[in-house]
């Protein structure tokens, strides 16, 4: 639209100490202004002159102003000797601050710049033309061909804009999953083709009963205080548990039963209807195990029970021996609470993923080779067990992988056979063992999505676009 020539220039500004020369006179001309005529007035010293116009000025200007005659000594005192003086260098900073520059010429510039009054200012200006495109108005490129310009043959006139190949293009505006749902549906799948059924989970309040009594957790156990567990305030109590179920719970506690010696330790009814935010999903587990033991106690199995046998069929060592308890595979994705101190790596929330089997004679190796199958699914095989300890389990099993990456054994799961103890009470036969398992959803989702602080996974310090831009993932 336009073309333009650049044309540099160099001008000259005024320094602060010119500024106040321009303004003030030359420290000259203020030495000589100062000084008594010979004769009239009392008699100065230099002494006198610095305390009457600053010892800078005073100093500097005295050199200049004996050079030019315009000032001499009589004695120790000054006087003025020229009746009327040029001073020249005020002149020059008033034309310089006027003009950018002296009809003196470069050698005189040169002189004020050696004594910093003034110094040099680059500057540029332009001279500008009007271009062959040259307009007052702007036209904005089409972006389409629509219909009206070819029935109308605007086309053939119109400016287009041209294709860019390299745009991304507009992101799609929908819903994203958070890459723990992502993680959560492809550990569901593993479970949902392995032929389990998913335990309901929505209860996150429940009662000590059934998050540790049940599971044989003694009631002095230090999982159960304060400092490691949420207790609601209000409500206090839970419902009663059913009532023969619970009898036969706290005996075992008190003083065992099924072959066990029991804790020897007084029962607290008080604690055990605490209400609380579950602690692990095993509650859920219990209560989901308690209803599939209900033909057992003669009676009727309700509907989440029906549905724990669904998709699972009688094969191998049990099968036609003539008794129709089919066994069960059951799983869970839920969340649980912890009063814990919150880092890099702990919430005081998290997930638990958690598969139970119930069926006749199960062995600690139908336990081993189980977890090798799920594990290998999740992209694991290189797996190893260690001996632990869980109130509810026995023997009990903790799971490490090797972690390629870290380069070291981490621990992936816990594991065990739940014991009699927790199995019988609910009127499960003795040859009925139940082997159970459970693993976090968090830790594998950060190795799986390379983050490394918890609070870029969890809560309100989470940048939304990391959640609509993080991949679907594949075990
Ligand atoms: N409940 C255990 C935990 O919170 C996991 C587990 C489940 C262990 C089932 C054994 C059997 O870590």
């Amino acid at each position: 639209m336009i073309s333009y020539e650049t044309h540099e220039t160099t001008s000259h500004v005024l320094t602060p100490e010119g500024a106040s020369i321009a303004l003030n006179g030359s420290h000259e001309a203020r030495v000589w202004a100062a000084v008594p005529v010979k004769g009239e007035g009392s008699p100065m010293t230099p002494k006198e002159l610095e305390a009457k116009i600053g010892s800078d000025i005073a100093k500097i200007g005295q050199g200049r102003a004996f050079k030019n005659k315009w000032i001499g000594k009589e004695g120790d005192s000054l006087v003025k000797l020229a009746a009327q003086i040029d001073d020249v260098t005020q002149k020059e900073m008033r034309e310089v601050d006027s003009t950018g520059t002296l009809k003196g010429g470069e050698k005189a510039l040169a002189e004020l710049r050696k004594r910093k009054l003034i110094v040099q200012k680059k500057g540029q200006w332009f001279t500008v033309h009007r271009g062959p495109n040259f307009s007052t108005s702007t036209a904005k490129p089409e972006t389409d061909l629509t219909m009206e310009m070819l029935t109308t043959g605007a086309w053939k006139t119109s400016t287009f804009k041209r294709y860019n190949f390299e745009a991304e293009g507009i992101p799609t505006n929908g819903g994203a999953l958070h890459p723990l749902l992502k993680v959560r549906e492809e550990i569901r799948n593993i479970f949902l083709e392995m032929g389990f059924a998913e335990m309901p989970t929505g209860n996150f309040v429940d009662s000590g009963f059934w998050c540790f009594d049940a599971l044989f957790v003694p009631q002095q156990h230090p999982a159960r205080e304060l400092q490691d567990t949420f207790y609601l305030s209000d409500p206090v109590k839970s419902l009663p548990p059913p009532a023969d179920y619970y009898k036969c719970v706290s005996r075992v506690h008190e003083r065992g039963d099924f072959g066990s010696t029991g804790y020897k330790a007084p029962w607290s009814d008080e604690e055990s209807r605490r209400l609380l935010l579950r602690t692990h999903t095993t509650a859920s587990s219990a209560a989901m195990l308690y209803k599939l033991a209900a033909r057992f106690r003669g009676e009727d199995e309700d509907e989440d029970a029906l549905t724990a046998h669904s998709g699972t069929t009688r094969k191998g060592r049990d099968a036609g021996k003539g008794d129709d308890f089919r066994p069960a595979k059951l799983f869970s994705i839920d969340r649980v609470f912890r009063n814990e101190t919150m880092d890099a790596t702990h919430l005081a929330e998290f997930h638990q993923v958690e598969g139970v089997v119930a069926d006749r004679n199960l062995t600690l190796a139908d336990l081993i080779g189980f977890m090798r199958v799920f594990f290998k699914k999740m992209g694991i095989e290189n797996i190893r067990f260690k001996p632990a300890y869980n109130p509810y389990t026995e023997p009990s099993l903790e799971i490490f992988a090797f972690h390629p990456l870290l380069k070291k054994w981490v621990e992936v799961g816990n594991s065990g056979m739940f014991r009699p103890e927790f199995l019988q009470p609910m009127g499960f036969p003795p040859d009925i063992h139940v082997h159970g398992w459970g693993i976090g959803l968090e830790r594998p989702t950060m190795i799986r999505y390379g983050i490394t602080n918890i609070r870029s996974l969890v809560g309100h310090k989470v940048p939304i676009e990391s959640v609509e831009e993080s991949p679907a993932v594949r075990f």
